[in-house]
């Protein structure tokens, strides 16, 4: 039986991948998308998400709009990184399929209550504001949760949005603290294993011969990349959001340590950082497995081989 799974994102061009990822793969049932705000603004978000699932032939996917703006600050978004629409690299159409009714938190917890207990895995990969809201307004919920699988933080790697912190943890750092202090079963993608999952130019090519769902890969990546190149002297694009997915997936790609992770929200440089005791000197229970190392050629084999479906079944 596919595993049950919501993915909570703020597409951004990795966010596309990793939706691709899963709509490919039958060991997973997406059972709909809720967008936030994060990269891009929430009224971009929730429309790219329905370009993404229309590109994977997958309009009847229900998105779900969320939360526009975190818990406590002002948005901080990542154009920069992503471009305009968040999904700069390909021509950007209005999508078809129409935004599903009911607020994306609302879809959380409600599908939450109704799907057995212990069988809706949560997949979060942009900032946590809608995982947040609905602990707070339904905690009924959080044993109910299989697991989380989500993108976000840094140890070794520290940060890419300041020099302490990871994008999404840094946008709603209060959000942040509410999902890692919540008990539910935790699994942590950071940047020490997002900033290995970068894209060849082999592979690039390769996905842009493999039909139009590869070409939007491909121009995703071709775009995406050049802030990591400039900034890191990477050789192409950090697929971030895909190792949630992948995790879920595959998770032997992964390894990394059962550790205690607080989330830093008054720090005067700090904001967001994600205190991860990794060698276990703070005497703080574990509350997330965090990942620290990937199989890199695992990982894009699993990665090419399933996009590359979507184009033989299109
Ligand atoms: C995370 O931030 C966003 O820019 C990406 O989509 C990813 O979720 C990486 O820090
Ligand atoms: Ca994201």
């Amino acid at each position: 039986m596919a595993r049950k799974i919501i993915i909570d994102s703020d597409p951004g061009q990795d966010d596309a991948v990793a939706i691709l990822l899963a709509l490919a793969s039958p060991e997973l049932e997406v059972m709909g998308i809720t967008a936030v705000a994060g990269n891009v603004p929430l009224d971009l978000t929730q429309k790219n998400a329905r370009i993404i699932c229309e590109i994977a032939g997958r309009g009847d996917i229900a998105v779900h709009a969320g939360y526009d703006r975190p818990m406590l600050r002002p948005l901080v978004t990542a154009e920069h990184v992503h471009g305009k629409s968040g999904l700069d690299g390909i021509d950007l159409f209005e999508p078809s399929s129409p935004l599903a009714p009911g607020h994306g938190v609302d879809f959380i917890i409600e599908t939450l209550r109704r799907e057995p207990s212990g069988s809706v895995t949560l997949v979060p990969i942009g900032p946590l504001t809608n995982i947040a809201a609905a602990f707070h307004r339904a905690p009924d919920i959080i044993p109910r949760i299989a697991e989380i699988a989500l993108m976000g933080g840094a140890y070794f790697e520290v940060g890419n949005i300041t020099p302490a912190a990871e994008f999404n943890i840094y946008v709603d750092p209060e959000a942040a603290k509410v999902v890692f202090a919540s008990g539910a079963p935790l699994t942590v993608l950071p940047l020490d294993v997002t900033h290995r999952a970068v894209t060849s130019r082999a592979w690039v090519e390769t996905m842009r011969d493999s039909g139009p769902v590869g070409q939007a890969v491909a121009g995703w990546t071709d775009f995406f990349e050049r802030f990591d190149r400039e900034k890191y002297g990477s050789e192409g694009a950090p697929l971030h959001d895909p190792c949630a997915i992948a995790y879920l997936l595959k998770p032997e790609l992964f390894r990394g340590r059962s550790i205690n992770v607080e989330i830093e929200t008054t720090g005067e440089f700090t904001r967001g950082m994600t205190v991860a005791d990794w060698w276990r000197v703070s005497g703080r229970k574990a509350n997330a497995q965090f990942m620290r190392e990937i199989d890199r050629d695992g990982f894009f084999e699993l990665v090419t081989r399933r996009i590359t479906r979507l184009d033989r079944a299109g």
